[in-house]
């Protein structure tokens, strides 16, 4: 039987380059070869609590951008997350056996408390059981994720555990990591802080204008330059090079590497080509974007497609679930 894959990307505006090398790109990688799952996770967004007019507008670009980059509707299930409700009633029973102490160390929930104190609601406390349900509710067995998604990921697999072992039932796989090529990938932001994010402000998009782009990039925070040969990179110079790593043919790193070990790099140099590089992967998903886009026949139709393979593979699952737990229908 074909592994199963789930996975999917919180809607709070269009895709970034993290998105893409942290999640969408594995995607594309495994539709060829797994059952999966892929889908836009709307309720999620609502801990931030987004602007209801923005909420479908968030939806519709990244269902694009996920068409655009690759994501085949005959080959995956592309489906949106509101559009199968099964998944609340999941989350629903899976929060009685997660325990609210578990909840509150978790680091994403740290990180909110921290930057949104006017807004620490249950939701977000809440946010891996209902990250577990969209999981467990296909049975998957691989969740292509990036590195800070991991720690939830771990709690799904606890969650799994524990169901099984209260239900006397071995109903929920625990689902593991996939590392494509490896370890799973961080993408820095452009600004010296470590991650890139939408809530960093320091993002590149996918459809970001060619022109925009290459301003981002050569606005990134750079040193004076190395004074050492072949000393230490500081961290602001070693993210250039991490997404270098990732866009960049390895010659082309080997060389500004070498340059840069000769004291004799040129940021501005290296991030021209850093620009052209990102340009080269972005600019093709960005023109398919903005033809898909417009197609909203289209997109009903794939909308439409997922929801009723997720549907049917979450209430079976449900069934079973509900059955372990004791519920009879009269
Ligand atoms: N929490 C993920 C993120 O912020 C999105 C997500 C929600 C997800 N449910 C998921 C990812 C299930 C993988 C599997 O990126």
């Amino acid at each position: 039987m074909k592994q199963i894959v789930v996975s999917g990307i919180r809607s709070t505006g269009n895709l970034h380059l993290g998105n893409y090398y942290g999640a969408l790109r594995n995607f594309i990688q495994m539709q060829n070869e797994y059952e999966c799952y892929f889908f836009i996770a709307d309720y999620h967004s609502l801990t931030t609590h987004p602007d209801p007019a923005m909420l479908h507008p968030n939806v519709k670009s990244i269902l694009a951008e996920y068409l655009a980059a690759g994501l085949d509707p005959e080959k995956s299930a592309i489906y949106i997350q509101s559009d199968v409700p099964e998944v609340c009633e999941l989350y629903t029973l899976l929060n009685m056996h997660a325990y609210v102490g578990e909840l509150e160390r978790t680091v994403s929930f740290k990180d909110k408390i921290r930057k949104q104190p006017e807004n620490v609601n249950a939701g977000l406390l809440t946010y891996p059981v209902l990250m577990a349900a969209d999981i467990l509710q296909h049975k998957a067995n691989l969740v292509p994720v990036g590195k800070d998604q991991l720690q939830h990921l771990e709690m799904t697999r606890k969650y799994a555990r524990r169901f099984n072992t209260i239900y006397n039932t071995e109903l929920f796989p625990e689902p593991d990591a996939y590392k494509f090529h490896g370890e799973p990938i961080k993408i820095p932001g452009l600004d010296g802080s470590g991650k890139m994010g939408k809530s960093e402000g320091n993002c590149i998009y996918l459809n970001d204008e060619d022109k925009v782009l290459t301003k981002k990039v050569m606005r990134a925070v750079t040193d004076q330059g190395p004074t050492e040969m072949n000393q230490t990179k500081p961290e602001v110079i070693e993210n250039l090079f991490t997404l270098m790593r990732v866009v960049s043919a390895p010659d082309v790193v080997e060389h500004f590497n070498n340059l840069y070990n000769n004291c004799e790099i040129r940021y501005g140099d290296m991030k021209k080509q850093l620009a052209a590089d990102i340009l080269t992967v972005t600019a093709p998903i960005r023109e398919r974007y903005n033809e898909i886009v417009k197609d909203e026949d289209y997109l009903r139709k794939v909308a439409a497609m997922g929801a009723e393979k997720a549907r049917e593979s979450s209430a079976r699952t449900l069934e079973e679930v509900r059955k372990a737990m004791g519920f009879r229908r009269f």
